[in-house]
């Protein structure tokens, strides 16, 4: 088996002093890399102006190395370009995008700088596996550095239609140089067919199922691997985390009052202001459930140095003030907003306890909460789950959950009164639909599927024949 060299933004060293908190990327990449031996190649999280060679650490067969950045490659590549441009374009936002082209040329730097230390670590037959936004001209990077290994990349966040991405000022150099890989896969088909219509106005030749391309002398595969979760482990970690002494905390707290629960980063993209008013109309319309439900949302704040960033703070800070301020008793408030964030067996408790999960964003590449809601719950008395019809992963639990317009408060309120109400029978037979799905289609499963694509993308394609015939062609 050949090894596999993993690359994103971030790398979840492992810490055995640290809490278990490692989110949907880290789950991901631990999956592709079990029983195999790797490395996982990335930024640190560090900043610092030395030129400081990349920081090794080895447990038992994988390597994690990672590399400091400066302060103006941090501000232009992470804050800049990355979470100001490409991640509101992506989102559907370009209302939100601030592109300069200082901070494009950073972005670029950055993966060239990736590019030349991640080069000394790569074998010729290493397969190479890159991650998310912050690293789509990666591949043609290492191709000019003379390698010619398989490599995939994986797009964890939406991809809107050309439209859209046309925004994008120079997108040739960015989405444009997904080109360079041999595999790149999307969150849904409707990614999929997305990134397809962008690099058919690029000039790209389709093969008939529509899943190859050819541009430029190369040929790329395109395909959905919509991403997943470790569902039955994260079932039983659930059950378990159930006797936590922060489980009983919790309950106890409840008095017997259902919960409504919301987990999110806190990020535009998720609709938590859109989402509180949801909630706000849903006590207006159905005054019956004033004082007897609890509706907690836990969002730890993230990319804070991003200025639409703290907008969204503020916001959602002042919504909830208005919501408790207006609803609220003595003896009860609404709304408990929380910003920290929690290990991933309190956050399974916390999915278990509650009566209705709220995941209801504006847009979102997949939503892993969604899958880990459903994969938390007591088959016996489970929750329901009311999900945004614009995450991806309402391609997979459009069924068994309950599917809303995030951007209309009635519809969320009656959506929240049905899940409260809804009989045991229905809430079972919708759990094991969703389960049944999660179970079939876990983290495993998808990890193997990209890879064996990744392998037959090499079968497809001898690289040699591509060659030629772009020799060929620029002979006339
Ligand atoms: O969802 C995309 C993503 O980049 C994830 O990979 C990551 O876990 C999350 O956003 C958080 O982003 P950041 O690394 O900027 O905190």
């Amino acid at each position: 088996m050949p090894r596999l060299v993993v690359v994103s933004n971030r790398v979840a060293v492992p810490d055995p002093e640290g809490p278990r908190q490692a989110g949907g990327l880290a789950v991901a990449v631990n999956a592709a890399l079990k029983r195999r031996e790797g490395i996982w190649f990335g930024w640190s999280g560090e900043i610092s102006e030395d030129d400081n060679p990349p920081q090794v650490v080895q447990r038992r067969q994988r390597s994690f190395v990672t590399i400091d950045l400066s302060s103006t490659d941090f501000q232009e590549y992470y804050n800049g370009f990355a979470n100001r441009v490409l991640w509101p374009i992506l989102h559907y936002r370009v209302d939100l995008a601030e592109f300069t082209s200082v901070e494009l040329g950073g972005y670029l730097r950055v993966n060239a700088r990736f590019a030349d230390a991640l080069s000394r670590f790569i074998r010729p037959d290493d397969w190479i596996w890159v991650h998310d936004y912050h690293l789509l001209p990666l591949a043609k990077e290492l191709r000019a550095r003379g390698h010619d290994n398989p490599i995939g990349f994986f797009l964890h966040i939406p991809c809107p239609s050309p439209d859209i991405l046309l925004a994008l000022p120079q997108h040739l150099e960015t989405v444009g140089a997904l080109s360079h890989y041999d595999l790149v896969g999307t969150q849904t088909q409707h990614d999929a067919d997305n990134l397809r219509q962008y690099f058919e106005l690029q000039g790209a030749n389709f093969a008939r199922n529509r899943t190859y391309f050819d541009i430029e002398g190369r040929r790329v595969q395109l395909r959905a691997f919509p991403v997943a979760i470790a569902t039955r482990v994260y079932a039983r970690t659930a059950r378990t985390a159930m006797r936590s002494d922060f489980a009983n905390e919790v309950r106890d707290s409840l008095n017997g009052r259902s919960l409504i629960l919301g987990v999110d980063r806190l990020d535009y993209s998720k609709g938590i202001p859109h989402r509180i008013q949801g909630f706000g109309q849903f006590l207006e319309t159905f005054p019956d459930w004033r004082g007897r439900i609890t509706y907690l949302q836990v969002t730890p704040k993230s990319r804070s140095d991003v200025p639409e960033y703290a907008d969204i703070n503020q916001t959602v800070n002042t919504l909830v003030g208005q919501i408790n301020g207006r609803f609220g008793a003595p003896a009860w408030t609404p709304i408990r907003y929380v910003n920290r964030a929690y290990s991933r067996a309190s956050l399974a408790a916390l999915y278990r306890m509650a009566r209705v999960g709220l995941v209801t964003p504006l847009r979102d590449g997949m939503n892993l909460v969604a899958k880990e809601f459903v994969a938390a719950q007591n088959p016996e008395d489970p929750g329901v789950l009311v999900l945004s019809q614009f995450a991806g992963a309402a391609e997979e639990l459009g069924e068994g959950s309950i599917l809303v317009n995030p951007h209309e408060p009635e519809a969320m309120a009656a959506a929240i009164d049905t899940a409260l109400q809804m009989p045991l029978a229905e809430r079972q037979s919708r759990y094991r639909r969703m389960f049944r799905h999660l179970a079939a289609h876990d983290i495993d499963r998808w990890a193997e599927s990209f890879l064996a694509a990744l392998m037959e993308s090499r079968h497809t394609t001898p690289r040699i024949l591509d060659n030629l015939r772009q020799l060929f062609a620029a002979r006339g």
